[in-house]
């Protein structure tokens, strides 16, 4: 097993001392009072990364993939993680599996709990046990779903709440299992444009804990027409103070991003976006991950949440 700082981390939720931010966007941060906090994530190197079939509208095998560019992309995504001070895991890649490398659709851990993923498409589907054989081996308690889902990118925690997507991957039933597992509220959104076919393509969490004192802070970011009408109404309603994204940026995958409360790791291309956090305070910080764009996915989608 290649996993990685195997330490323990004492607590996942308290606040940090001032880590890679610049001392401009730190002071900025600290008057908006956003507060690092450590997080322990998942990840799978890509080392067979391809695209061979398409199951969204990324992905085109005629066009050519550099596996060794996607491998130093994702290398600076981990060394970011590494050098901002969070724990990174790492799961072994298969051959075989070239979507492996989306660790975020390999389950949803909350409290020690993984609940697996069930995968929509057969290309995918030995990446569930997979998944379940590390969570497992690595002292998680695992629960296997009945229900189609792709694990965290179709499902946010957001203070208290999940945020489920469905349309194109999860299915409805699958947030009814998902709040049975976990006993949380679950909101249901639907997602309706092909391009933001998981709802981490769609849907930012920035501050997805309570702040010191016990402040809900909870915000997201999320780009509106990826969602239908009704979904719409729901995150204005319990959002008003969300971030709302251009196309241009929610089209480079700006919201595939992740947030450990203060530093943001999103795309360069992202430019709305990246000037949209820094206006509330949060630090933008920039990881091209063009080579896994390609697959249909980004920095979000390369990274799991280990929440224990
Ligand atoms: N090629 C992968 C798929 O279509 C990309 C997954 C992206 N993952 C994500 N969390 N959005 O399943």
């Amino acid at each position: 097993m290649s996993t990685q700082n195997t330490a323990p981390v004492t607590s996942t939720t308290s606040p940090v001392a001032e880590g890679a931010a610049t001392e401009g966007a730190t002071q900025t941060a600290v008057a908006a009072g956003r507060i690092q906090q450590v997080r322990r994530y998942l990840m799978c190197r890509p080392e067979h990364f391809t695209v061979s079939y398409t199951i969204n509208p990324w992905m085109v095998p005629a066009n050519p993939t550099d596996t060794a560019l996607a491998v130093r992309q994702w290398q600076a995504l981990y060394d970011t993680y590494i050098g901002l001070g969070h724990e990174v895991h790492l799961i072994d890649p298969i051959e075989g599996l070239p979507d492996m490398v989306y660790t975020a659709n390999g389950g949803f851990v909350i409290d020690n709990v993984a609940y697996g993923a069930k995968f929509r498409f057969q290309e995918r589907v030995p990446e569930g046990p997979a998944f379940m054989d590390w969570f497992r081996a690595n002292g998680y308690d695992v629960a296997e779903p009945v229900e189609v889902n792709e694990g965290e990118g179709d499902f946010l925690l957001v203070g208290e709440t999940i945020l489920a997507g469905t349309g194109f991957r999860s299915t409805g039933d699958s947030h009814r299992e998902l709040a049975d597992v976990f006993g949380k509220e679950v909101v249901s959104l639907n997602l309706v444009d092909p391009r933001f076919y998981h709802l981490d393509t769609a849907i930012s969490v920035l501050d997805p804990v309570e702040g010191p004192g016990g402040v809900e802070k909870a915000n997201i970011a999320y780009l509106e027409h990826a969602f239908d009408e009704r979904s719409q109404a729901i995150l204005a309603e319990r959002y008003p103070d969300a971030i709302h994204v251009a196309d241009a940026d929610g089209a480079v995958f700006g919201l595939n991003s992740a947030s450990d409360g203060r530093n943001v790791i999103i795309s360069p291309r992202a430019k709305g976006f990246e000037a949209q956090l820094r206006e509330r305070g949060y630090n933008p910080v920039l990881v091209d991950l063009s080579e896994l764009l390609l697959g249909g996915g980004g920095i979000k989608c390369c990274t799991l949440e280990l929440r224990r």
